[in-house]
């Protein structure tokens, strides 16, 4: 039985770390386990032009803690005024990674999002054509689709005739939640990945609604059957160069989610790398956790691998993480796997 297992520092290709106090209180927690981040621009406005984006790496390097090796990967957060010429510009200068499509009133702070892709199709040729990739939220938002449906009609009637139209696009499916999403990846050429969150391998849809309404287990998009979770787990853990990690760890206040209308989004990056090695090693796929948190992601944004460590122990009783961290005078609630962790993560720098 492995105990122990050394990978690559890893990075978390999906991330939100917030503005201000909650900036201030979640960075350290990433910066602790992961050499890089995909920086979600979903911020109250939202970070929509790379002079916004320099600003707010600016804001976040200056809560990581002098001895945490991080680096952010910028995002923006796509309109139907953006300019394609600033995309360009932010992409050359190396602070742009990514950008990031919300479909209007998708999710948390999407209103200004994109109502028809057929807007913003001058800003994706543009970024065909330099390679820069497009992450999507997968879901679309009209009444008449069930909550449930949305992925799986998001990716037939926008995904794939944007990727036909516009097949040199580089594309990530971000925080895929069903057995169509997964295989849809997997068909997919080069230019297509997904990324995975830690919370979709270990909850289904009966976590959030059985015995009670579970607030801290809401998020978006919202977990489904157990069939999906199984896909999900043997995609993440099959070592395909396509599926990578982002946790989409979203945190809100505690309060803010217990809620008569709680918030989307669940706060996991304190004890992800922990709740990943017990999936993985539950799936008997220790050997392909590196592929999914340290090397495919950086492979896909063509970056070599982190040169830090990552080293984690089972231990013979459980780690233990806090229940919630400290935001201000209010809290954050870090995710409860509902089962004990007993992988212990060790920074090797
Ligand atoms: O659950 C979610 N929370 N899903 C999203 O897409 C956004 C995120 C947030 O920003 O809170
Ligand atoms: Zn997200």
């Amino acid at each position: 039985m492995t105990t122990e297992l050394t990978i690559h520092r890893p990075d978390d290709m999906h991330l939100h770390l917030r503005d201000g106090e909650m900036l201030k209180a979640v960075t350290p927690h990433t910066s602790a386990d992961f050499g890089r981040a995909i920086i979600m621009p979903n911020l109250v406005p939202p970070v929509t032009t790379s002079e916004q984006a320099r600003a707010y790496r600016d804001r976040i390097m200056a809560t990581v803690p002098k001895d945490h090796a991080f680096e952010t990967m910028m995002t923006l957060y796509l309109t139907e005024g953006t300019d394609a010429s600033d995309v360009v510009a932010g992409a050359k200068e190396g602070l742009i990674k990514a950008v990031k499509l919300y479909p209007a009133g998708a999710t948390t702070n999407s209103a200004s999002g994109v109502r028809d892709v057929a807007t913003v199709m001058p800003v994706l040729e543009k970024m065909a054509e330099i390679g820069l990739p497009l992450l999507v939220h997968g879901e679309v938002t009209t009444a008449d689709i069930d909550i449930f449906d949305r992925e799986k009609v998001f990716i037939e009637t926008i995904l794939d005739p944007l990727r036909q139209a516009l097949p040199e696009l580089r594309v990530v499916m971000e925080h895929i939640t069903t057995k169509e999403g997964a295989q849809y990846a997997k068909e997919g050429n080069e230019n297509l990945a997904a990324t995975i969150t830690t919370h979709h391998l270990i909850i289904n849809r009966n976590h959030i609604l059985v015995g009670g309404i579970k607030p801290h287990y809401y998020c978006l998009p919202v977990a489904k059957r157990e069939e999906h979770r199984l896909a999900l787990r043997a995609a993440a853990t099959s070592g395909d160069a396509r599926f990578f990690l982002g946790t989409d760890s979203a945190p809100h206040t505690t309060s803010t989610k217990e809620n008569a209308c709680g918030c989307a989004g669940i706060y996991s990056s304190l004890n992800t790398m922990s709740c990943l090695a017990h999936v993985f090693e539950e799936e008997g796929a220790l050997d392909k956790l590196e592929a999914f948190a340290s090397l495919n992601g950086a492979a896909f944004y063509g970056i070599a691998p982190n040169r830090g460590k990552t080293r984690l122990v089972k231990e013979e009783s459980p780690v233990s993480y806090p229940e919630t961290i400290a935001v201000g005078d209010e809290t954050v609630t870090v995710f409860d796997p509902g089962f004990p962790l007993y992988w212990r993560v060790e920074n090797l720098g």
